[in-house]
């Protein structure tokens, strides 16, 4: 059985930088330490985090001590920056570079008179703190159905994406986008990470029995990982940790791939590869892909 692990797996360089803001601050300093949401969508990490002291808050205002704040890659709107400073906490800001130049372009643009249109989930937090750029003013759009319910209008708009989305769904929508407005300004902002994840997906489950997809239930990069997935290898299965493996026939699985979502540790996945040696009792090829051979 040879087994194909995605190389772009695990941790993008913003989930990265989050969790080690929230290490380094553990080691260096005894003040108290909240983050804003979880720093990262996954329970063991998060879990590991709270034993170590660290108190996760959803809203500002139920801090009631000082202390180091860390905002996450996933970026908040200026209300919770200026709660921050009005609470006197010292802010710990790991906002993605991304996500920060989404809340700039969208901040200016606004100035300019622009309408906001992002492409994305509503309820996700990184759609609710670009929002907050523009006033809470945009219109948030996540497939042609919802293009479809906004007005013919005459106003100038300026587009941007949620960084996780697939380029299918930026380019459905803004197709739709043609139809209603005729003055559009459009800046594909999905993070070159997300696309080498989700392509290198694309590329291994055409050529796989089996693909196993690893990360958070809440995560909605690995569910886009499991949708492109599926199109291509029906037996594609999202698992959190290695205790959620299937069971795999080996008589007629010959080739399984496997990758995870931005928020997934590497010890996480080395774990995976292991139990599935083990469970199948077999010997396990490792093939690293190479992301250059799919650019
Ligand atoms: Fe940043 Fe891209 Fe990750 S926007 S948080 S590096 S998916």
């Amino acid at each position: 059985m040879e087994i194909i692990v995605a190389k772009s797996a695990g941790f993008c360089f913003g989930v990265d930088n989050a969790v080690k803001k929230v290490y380094q601050l553990l080691d260096t300093n005894n003040e108290r330490i909240f983050t804003f949401g979880p720093v990262i969508h996954n329970d063991q990490v998060v879990n590991y985090l709270k034993r170590k002291g660290v108190k996760i808050v959803n809203d500002i205002d139920e801090v009631n001590e000082k202390g180091h704040i860390v905002i996450r890659a996933h970026g908040v709107t200026p209300v919770i920056y200026k709660k921050i400073k009005d609470k006197g906490l010292i802010l710990e800001d790991a906002t993605c570079p991304y996500v920060k130049k989404i809340h700039n372009l969208v901040e200016q643009k606004s100035s300019e008179g622009y309408r906001i249109i992002i492409v994305g989930d509503k309820n996700h937090p990184e759609v609710i703190g670009i929002n907050g750029w523009c006033n809470d003013n945009a219109y948030i759009v996540n497939s042609a159905d919802d293009v479809e319910k906004l007005k013919k209008s005459d106003e100038k708009i300026c587009v941007v994406a949620q960084t996780t989305i697939t380029k299918e769904k930026w380019h459905e929508v803004n197709e739709a986008l043609k139809e209603k407005f005729e003055n559009i300004l459009k800046f594909d902002t999905i993070c070159s990470a997300t696309t080498k994840r989700q392509s290198e997906v694309e590329e291994i489950s055409k050529v796989v029995d089996l693909m196993i997809i690893m990360g958070d239930k809440k995560s909605s990069n690995t569910q886009k990982l499991c949708d492109i997935s599926r199109k291509h290898c029906p037996l594609t299965f999202k698992v959190e940790t290695s205790l959620d493996l299937p069971q795999i026939d080996v008589e007629k699985i010959k080739k399984i791939g496997i990758s995870a979502g931005a928020s997934t540790p590497d010890w996480v996945i080395e774990e995976v590869i292991r139990k599935m040696s083990e469970l199948n009792n077999q010997e396990v090829t490792k093939n690293e892909v190479n992301q250059e051979d799919f650019n």
